[in-house]
């Protein structure tokens, strides 16, 4: 059986995986002992059909659908106190073993940069080329899984998510011949390579932030120099104003709130809105609460998300920034997995 890997904290970052547990799980009380019994059982009983079924060969497809359904409904009626028990109970179920086997399951599970969600994990989940090759190493029953992972509807929201980022890109490029544009824990930018107005070399710099110096280095090989400014930098630092990054026409974070507690998520806005150029724009995204494949992510893939709606997003609005300074416009793409704040710096 797989065991749980360590989870090494990044201590460049002003985010931890207690701070996210805390937001995610806040300080529950004590759960009742009956209730807890009883949703053990019904996890046991929903983890021995995913098991007997890839034992009888059911279609890798209908396993993991049926498997992250009943995960998402057993979430939902168990309540994060008891939820939060339930977790390593099913990672220790040998249902593991077939899961584990999906590149994309194995990469979030094993964390091999020792971190949640890096931009690696979300090449593969973009379908990328550049993971191409770790895909073509699972194993047959891994790829048939991966088909099912890499196309749930979360995956499919966080690819629109990149397509989103080089639309933005664009259209402040198109409006502004010199356009400066900052990405915040910018990963492997990816968005760069749907950006027409990178391609014409219309756009004056693009800086891309992020903790992870081998994302830093990927960014690095895959951009023009002249435009696309990598630099290695955390959250914290930036709440430290350690970079001297001038202002830009949009910011925008994305990938980085779904791990910020509000309170982390405020402070970082007010320190970002200081880099917005007045009638410039900064964006973040975060994965939506109505995303169903949560209980599978926060089981399987050990990769626990602080899911928003839009009155989450309103609420970390409100604690960082006057309503004068700006305009804000709240949306979901179109399957609703996941949630764009849009704010426009009126003075
Ligand atoms: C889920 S990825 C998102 C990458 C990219 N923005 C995208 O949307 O594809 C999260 C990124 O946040 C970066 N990150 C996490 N904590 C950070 C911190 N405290 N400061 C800077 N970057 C951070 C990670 O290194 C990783 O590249």
């Amino acid at each position: 059986m797989v065991s749980k890997p360590r989870f090494k904290l990044d201590d460049q970052s002003a985010i931890t995986p207690d701070l996210a547990n805390k937001a995610l799980f806040g300080d529950q009380p004590d759960s009742d002992p009956g209730q807890l019994t009883a949703f053990k059982g019904q996890l046991a009983i929903i983890l021995e059909i995913a098991h007997s079924e890839f034992v009888r060969s059911v279609a890798a497809g209908k396993v993991i659908e049926r498997l992250a359904y009943n995960l998402h409904q057993l979430r939902n009626q168990a309540g994060p106190a008891i939820w939060k028990i339930l977790i390593p109970i099913a990672q220790q179920h040998p249902v593991q073993e077939y899961l584990i086997q999906d590149p994309f399951t194995q990469w979030s599970f094993e964390k091999p940069r020792g971190y949640s969600g890096d931009a690696t994990l979300l090449d593969i989940y973009y379908q990328h080329k550049s993971a191409d090759e770790i895909v073509a190493a699972a194993t047959p029953l891994g790829q048939e899984i991966y088909a099912y992972t890499s196309n749930a509807a979360s995956s499919v929201a966080g690819r629109e998510r990149r397509d989103i980022l080089a639309l933005y890109v664009d259209r402040v490029a198109t409006r502004n011949s010199s356009a400066e544009i900052l990405s915040v824990a910018c990963g492997h930018l990816r968005e760069s390579e749907k950006s027409e107005a990178l391609a014409r070399g219309d756009i004056k710099r693009w800086v891309a932030l992020d903790q992870d110096p081998q994302s830093i280095v990927t960014v690095m090989e895959n951009n023009p120099a002249d435009i696309v400014k990598p630099i290695q930098g955390s959250v914290r630092g930036l709440l430290r104003r350690s970079y001297n990054l001038g202002t830009f026409d949009l910011a925008y974070a994305s990938g980085l709130y779904d791990y910020l507690p509000t309170k982390m998520g405020a402070k970082l806005l007010v320190r970002c809105w200081e880099l917005v150029k007045p009638g410039g724009m900064f964006m973040f995204a975060n994965f939506s609460d109505e995303i169903q494949t949560d209980g599978y992510m926060e089981t399987f893939m050990d990769w626990p998300l602080i899911l928003r709606n839009e009155a989450d997003m309103q609420e970390i609005i409100d604690a960082a920034l006057p309503d004068n300074e700006i305009k804000s416009r709240i949306f979901y793409g179109s399957n609703r997995n996941i949630v764009y704040a849009e704010l426009t710096r009126l003075t």
